[in-house]
Formats: C-alpha cells, structure tokens, sequence
C-alpha cells in the first residue's frame, strides 16, 4: 500500500509516517515544512511545499500514480494564533484543503483519513464525548476541522471521496524510539508548562480548581502520540471496511478513554522524575473549559484499536524527546 501523508514533516505525522512504514506500507510525504523538520523526513521522499500547489501536486501525483490512501495532517494549529489570523487559518486549512482534495479526486485518489480534533465538541463539561456529542468549535482552528469534516461528509455523499475523520483528543509523548518528537520543547499544553516550571524552579499554576471534576482541576484525555499513529495504520489498513459505499462517512474518536486531570498529571510528572513538583493553585483563566475525555468504543468496533501506553508513558517520552530535541532541530 501507499499513502500520501500530508504534513509529514509535523508531530504527529511524521510519527504516523514512521508507523505505517513499520506496518509495511510506502509513504510518501507532502510538507511545506513551516512547522515540520526535515529532519523528520530523512530517508524518505518528501515532497517540499504548499498542499495547494499545483506544480508540486502535479509532479507529486505523476510521480505517484498509485497512491491508495491519503492522510491529511497539514495545517497550521495553533488555537491563540487562529484567533488573531482566522483568515490565515481558513485560508491554510479549508481554503488549501480544498484545492488539495479537488486535485486528489481528479487522479482518482479517493480514501482519506482526516486528523480532526476533540475540539470541535461543544461544552466540555468534564465528562465523556462520544462522536455524536454535540458539536460548538470555540475558535477559529477548531471551527476549520469541523468545516473540514463538512466538506468531506459532503464531498463523500457525491461519490468524490471515502473518508474517515480521526478527532483527536490530546496527544502527548514522543515516538517511543525517539526517532520523531515536538518540535517545540516547550510546548503551551498543561504538560509543556509542568516541563517549563520544572526547568526554571517556578511553581506550576493549577488553573482552576473548581471546575467539576473529581479533584476540581481541568481534565484531558492525554493519547500518547504512538498510540495515535497506531490509529491511523489501522484506518488506512481498515479503510474499506470502514467506509464503505453506503456509508462513506465515518468519526472515529481517538482518545484513551479515561480523563486525567491537571493534579493527576502532576501526580504521573513526580512519579516519573521521582521528584516533587511545586504546584499552586490560580482562579480560572478566561475561555477555559472543565475538558473532556474520548468515548472511545467505535475506535474499539471499527477499527479494533486502543490506546495501550499510560500517562506515565507519555510524560516520560516527553521528557526523554525533549532532552533530545536539541540535536535533531
Ligand atoms: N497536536 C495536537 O494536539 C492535535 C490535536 C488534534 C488534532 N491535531 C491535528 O493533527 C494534525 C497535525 O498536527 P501536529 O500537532 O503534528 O502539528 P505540526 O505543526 O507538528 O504538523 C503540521 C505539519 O503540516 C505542515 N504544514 C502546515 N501547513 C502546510 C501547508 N499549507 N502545506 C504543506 N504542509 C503544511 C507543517 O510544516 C507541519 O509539518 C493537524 O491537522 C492538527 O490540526 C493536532
């Protein structure tokens, strides 16, 4: 099999790309490399660009007649930053999605896996959110994957295209190899910031503490990346199976199932580093929500997936890549 995995040169898909070369299949990589590394993509063919080029599509395309399925990571995801350029945003992920999916169908490239977000689900209340939870983006990044995902269940009826959205739910850790990391050290994320307070001895702020969950701070749904890379193997290996002609469309929530919350995120920090952690606790930062774990049994259905590494298992890659870091960059 071959598949075209844009964003290739990013987090999560390079690491997906690392994944489907282990499961046997052929990967091509198509990435203007504006957050991802080149490094990433060493050993294998890279495609350097825009995903709405249309010389390098052209060439990308002719070059690869028999592409089987495409894995559309690319786009810029930066929540804070969408809310200052949404036309930036929905210039890069709908505007170029579309041009790259037009192209697509026009070689007759039809499977697409979709990386879509848990952030396009309304009113995380702290509870579970199964793939027909409401749906309420709350800024411009998140509103580009639910529109995305219009476009393909729309694109999907009219016979252009067969394709699953993957949301994701919160992806840490690194490739457990360490081949593939965060491009950032330090990323804004609540484990980004555990790893920046424990760096400069700052404590670290729990945001809100009365938020309602067991122990009043905010919950994620933290999926190590190489579980998350796993996912998209089985789609891509599942794929006809799983979006079938009477049903083209398909959601599939990526997540562990089980929410973490900020204290017990700390908690799996100390027990790694076997080091307390100086926390305190702060009011409630404008825009935050309680958070939301995956409801994750049509993962389990369909693609007969699940997450299988910890918490502890993604601090600790985190940590790991993240002394590493430096030598890839
Ligand atoms: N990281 C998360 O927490 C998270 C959560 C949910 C969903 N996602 C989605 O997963 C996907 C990958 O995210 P990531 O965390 O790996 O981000 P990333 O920034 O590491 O990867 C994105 C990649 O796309 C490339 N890219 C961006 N715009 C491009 C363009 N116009 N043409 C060609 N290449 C372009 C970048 O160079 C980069 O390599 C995104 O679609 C994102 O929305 C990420």
């Amino acid at each position: 099999m071959k598949v075209l995995i844009t964003g290739g040169a990013g987090y999560i898909g390079s690491t997906v790309a690392t994944a489907c070369i282990e499961a046997g299949m052929q990967v091509v990589i198509l990435d203007d490399l504006s957050t991802g590394l080149r490094a990433f993509c060493e050993g294998r063919d890279l495609y350097e660009g825009d995903i709405a080029e249309p010389e390098i599509l052209t060439r990308l395309l002719s070059d690869h007649p028999d592409i089987d399925a495409v894995v559309h990571c690319a786009a810029r995801i930066v929540v804070a930053e969408s809310v200052t350029d949404p036309l930036g945003y929905y210039d890069t992920n709908v505007g170029r999605t579309i041009v790259l999916l037009q192209r697509l169908r026009d070689a007759g490239i039809s499977r697409i896996v979709f990386s879509s977000s848990a952030a396009v689900y309304a009113g995380e209340s702290g509870q579970g959110a199964d793939e027909n939870s409401p749906l309420a983006p709350s800024s411009p990044y998140a509103t580009t994957k639910a529109m995305v995902e219009q476009i393909l269940k729309d694109a999907a009826t009219n016979d252009d295209f067969r394709a699953i959205a993957l949301r994701y739910f919160n992806p840490i850790g690194a490739d457990p190899q360490m081949r593939t990391g965060l491009q950032n050290p330090l990323p804004s994320h609540a484990l980004g910031k555990i790893m920046r307070a424990r760096a400069t001895g700052e404590p670290f702020s729990i945001t809100g503490t009365d938020w309602p969950t067991r122990d009043g701070s905010g919950l994620r749904d933290y999926i190590h990346v190489w579980d998350l890379a796993l996912a998209h193997v089985a789609a891509v290996q599942r794929f006809d199976d799983v979006s079938t002609p009477d049903e083209p469309y398909q959601v599939i929530n990526i997540g562990t199932g089980e929410g973490v919350t900020v204290r017990e995120l700390v908690a799996a920090f100390e027990r790694v580093t076997g080091e307390p952690l100086p926390t305190i606790d702060t009011d409630r930062r404008p825009g935050d929500q309680a958070g939301a774990f995956a409801i994750v049994d049509r993962a389990a259905d369909v693609l007969d997936w699940r997450a299988e590494r910890s918490v502890d298992d993604g601090v600790r890659d985190a940590i790991t890549w993240a002394a590493k870091l430096p030598s890839v960059r």
